[in-house]
């Protein structure tokens, strides 16, 4: 059984050398725990991102799509119980000036006392006691670095959603029950990230949240656990490694009534990759205070007037591609040689086809330019001519290209091709003229 760092090395590795995620700055050294994607990544990461956009908007009537600012109002996060609450309890080492979350398991002994002992420099009695310490990063707003303009990066997308609850009622005419879904970045200065881009600093949510009478909260509640399985089993992940975890009282967020997360098996370990939670009426209500602006629903049917209970789900789209490519990662042995293969959901798959012409020669890379032209005007398609087939094969195995398109001796006869399938190994023979449509029917879900 290989380690789970062997795994996730060989993963960070692959995803480098194919373009998938680059650690930012690198040229400089490096800054921890924030990514930048490449140009494979980039196109995986879309597409869930997209999958999960139609969803959410465009195949339901019930929600609408929003995209709010980063910055917002500095009162935001004093209503919403960041400011006093988005904190974890952290240790100074007074020796070698690390800093550790307080239930650190490495520390041996109680922080503050003098037999607590530093994980990194091992002296003794050198652990300050815990102190609060805000996950959120903030910054000025205008040209006065005074406390009167200090700004907050949201650490949540959810909040921008609240805010405007009341544009969005009044502007798409819903009615409760009814969501609001969005995509942006969110930014926590986390103090034990790690694990690539499992716990970043800078990250992107899929939050959606869903407006419902108060006593209905239980049922929509079910609702989107169910649903949000769903979706999630439906990106071709292997079914054994998802699960829910329900959060114990002592887990729950400072808004929660009750919350469960969906889980993957990580090579680390079963983690959270996404959250289903019951905000009840905390959010709507405490900006209702803060705000002074009256953030009641009114029952046009029966009068009735309440604030509105929030059920969320609330999905990383970093770490739900981190998800998927764990789960792709696949290495075997084909013909005694061993093969490392992306195997993603095909319409997750940042390329579709790779087209090769067999040799640069006999009319072979004229055809298959033709037919390169053609596909990409229906998909994300590529075209390499460089080096043995076999070698072209394998680097779309690793980018885990679904379709690999050879164009040979054969096809400038009778104008058809190879398709070969990445999974299985097969190959079929195409006619050119169809192999949009035999494509994009495999293509299909
Ligand atoms: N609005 C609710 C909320 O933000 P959360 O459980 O703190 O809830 C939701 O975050 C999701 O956002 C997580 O399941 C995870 O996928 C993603 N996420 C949170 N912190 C992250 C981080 N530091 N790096 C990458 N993804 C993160």
């Amino acid at each position: 059984m290989p380690s789970a760092d062997n795994v996730m090395d060989k993963l960070v590795s692959l995803a480098k050398r194919r373009g998938f995620v680059f650690q930012s700055s690198e040229i400089y050294g490096g800054l921890g725990s924030v990514w930048d994607y490449g140009p494979l990544g980039v196109e995986l990461k879309k597409n869930v991102k997209e999958r999960w956009w139609r969803s959410m908007v465009h195949e339901r009537d019930d929600i609408e799509g929003l995209d709010a600012a980063i910055l917002m109002h500095p009162k935001v996060w004093e209503a919403s119980g960041h400011i006093a609450g988005f904190t974890d309890p952290l240790v100074d080492c007074k020796q070698c000036k690390n800093r550790f979350r307080a239930d650190d398991p490495r520390i041996k002994g109680t922080p503050g006392q003098p037999d607590a002992q530093c994980p990194v420099c091992g002296m003794k009695g050198t652990l300050t006691a815990p102190r609060l310490f805000n996950l959120m990063f903030k910054t000025f707003m205008g040209p006065v670095e005074e406390d009167a303009a200090v700004i907050y990066l949201r650490p949540e997308t959810a909040q921008g959603i609240y805010i405007n609850y009341l544009n969005v009622l009044q502007s798409s005419r819903q009615k409760i029950p009814f969501g609001i879904a969005q995509i942006g970045k969110a930014f926590r200065n986390e103090i034990t990230p790690g694990n690539f881009t499992f716990r970043t600093r800078e990250f992107e949510q899929m939050e959606m949240q869903f407006f419902v009478k108060p006593a209905a909260d239980q049922e929509w509640f079910e609702f989107w656990k169910a649903q949000r399985m769903e979706w999630v089993q439906g990106l071709g992940l292997h079914v054994e490694k998802l699960r829910f975890h329900q959060h114990a009282k002592d887990e729950l967020a400072h808004y929660a009534k009750d919350a469960y997360d969906i889980q993957y098996e990580f090579p680390f370990g079963w983690q959270e990759f996404e959250g289903i939670h019951n905000r009840t009426d905390f959010d709507l209500s405490r900006h209702q205070q803060h705000s002074g602006k009256k953030l009641e629903y009114v029952d046009t049917a029966t009068n009735e007037r309440f604030v509105p209970y929030i059920i969320e789900t609330s999905a990383g789209a970093d770490r739900t591609t981190l998800v998927v490519m764990v789960d792709a990662y696949h290495e075997e042995e084909v013909a005694g040689e061993k093969r490392v293969v992306m195997r993603f959901h095909p319409a997750l798959a940042p390329i579709k086809a790779a087209v090769f012409p067999l040799v640069n020669k006999d009319g072979m890379p004229e055809l298959a330019r033709r037919i390169y032209d053609d596909l990409r005007r229906h998909l994300n398609a590529f075209y390499d001519d460089g080096g043995s087939i076999g070698r072209r094969y394998r680097r779309q195995d690793e980018a885990g290209t679904p379709f690999g398109i050879t164009i040979d001796g054969q096809s400038t006869q009778d104008q058809t091709v190879t398709v070969r399938d990445r999974d299985t190994l097969l190959q079929d023979r195409v006619a050119a003229d169809r192999l949009v449509a035999h494509l994009t029917e495999k293509l299909k879900g």
